[in-house]
């Protein structure tokens, strides 16, 4: 234990470190080519190294070419730069590797009143449940799969799509990040079931298109079951009319998601 302290706390100091002083360092530096082919190419080690040694390799190797996101003057895409807080909260975590399971233990506890709090924070019921997931790609995965379960009209869980007599769709505008695609190709449902609806001059959906296209689909002979509405897109922070959208939804029966990965915390200013 003594000499894995000692490492334990060298990493602690080294990083702390590192993350204070990011704004002297380049956002961004190009992998010198032997880095590269070392990654690349390094062959499956037959033999522990070690973890000093381990370290020193991700410090010289790794550490140094980062894609930027962390830096303060990185300005690529919506990629977040996380806290050096929550990277104690991450070991803190790791530490007790907690299985989320149920049981009579408290980390269960804390996932179920942080999601309360969540719930409370964005005006939802008190019945709201939910789920701590990885990212918005996976969260707003979930949610599909909860509105393709409920309004599939057969039972998905025990039957899968072959329950369905009909092709099940769902309609989102063409400014929708791309996870939708990804989750309608794993959840069975098919790229070919998502409605791209376009948008008008201000990158919100065009409701009127919306209820075209699923008129169109119901005299086709199809299943419409969710809407995608955007609570900030990703290319632009533009909100689709969320009022209009649930005010259709209920009118034709249909589930309402809505992918707030960017822009659902916007509730808690003032000034929005
Ligand atoms: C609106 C929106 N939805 C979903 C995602 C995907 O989130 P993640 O990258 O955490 O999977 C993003 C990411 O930028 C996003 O901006």
């Amino acid at each position: 234990w003594e000499a894995f302290r000692k490492l334990a706390h060298r990493m602690v100091d080294d990083t702390l470190e590192h993350l204070a002083t990011l704004r002297a360092q380049p956002a961004w530096q190009p992998m010198p080519a032997g880095v590269r082919t070392s990654l690349e190419e390094e062959p499956l080690p037959m033999e522990g190294q070690g973890a000093e040694a381990a370290y020193q390799s991700f410090l010289e190797n790794v550490r140094p070419y980062p894609n930027g996101n962390l830096h303060p003057r990185f300005f690529g895409w919506v990629q977040g730069n996380g806290t050096p807080l929550g990277m104690m909260a991450d070991m803190l975590g790791a530490a007790m590797n907690p299985h989320m399971a149920g049981f009579n233990q408290a980390p269960a506890l804390v996932e179920e009143r942080v999601v309360g709090w969540l719930a409370e924070l964005m005006g939802f019921p008190s019945t709201s449940s939910g789920l701590m997931m990885l990212g918005g790609t996976m969260a707003n995965i979930l949610g599909l799969a909860v509105a393709r379960n409920a309004r599939a009209g057969f039972d998905v869980r025990q039957q899968g799509l072959y329950g369905g007599q009909s092709r099940l769709t769902l309609y989102t505008s063409t400014e929708t990040h791309g996870w939708c695609m990804k989750g309608a190709e794993l959840l069975g449902l098919g790229r070919e079931s998502v409605r791209k609806v376009p948008v008008g001059r201000d990158f919100r959906i065009d409701v009127a298109a919306l209820r075209e296209a699923l008129k169109a689909d119901r005299r086709a002979g199809l299943t419409p079951f969710c809407v995608v509405g955007n609570a900030g897109t990703v290319n632009t922070g533009a909100t689709d009319d969320l009022q209009a959208l649930a005010a259709l939804c209920r009118e034709e029966g249909l589930w309402l998601h809505v992918d707030g990965a960017f822009g659902a915390f916007a509730r808690l200013s003032e000034k929005l």
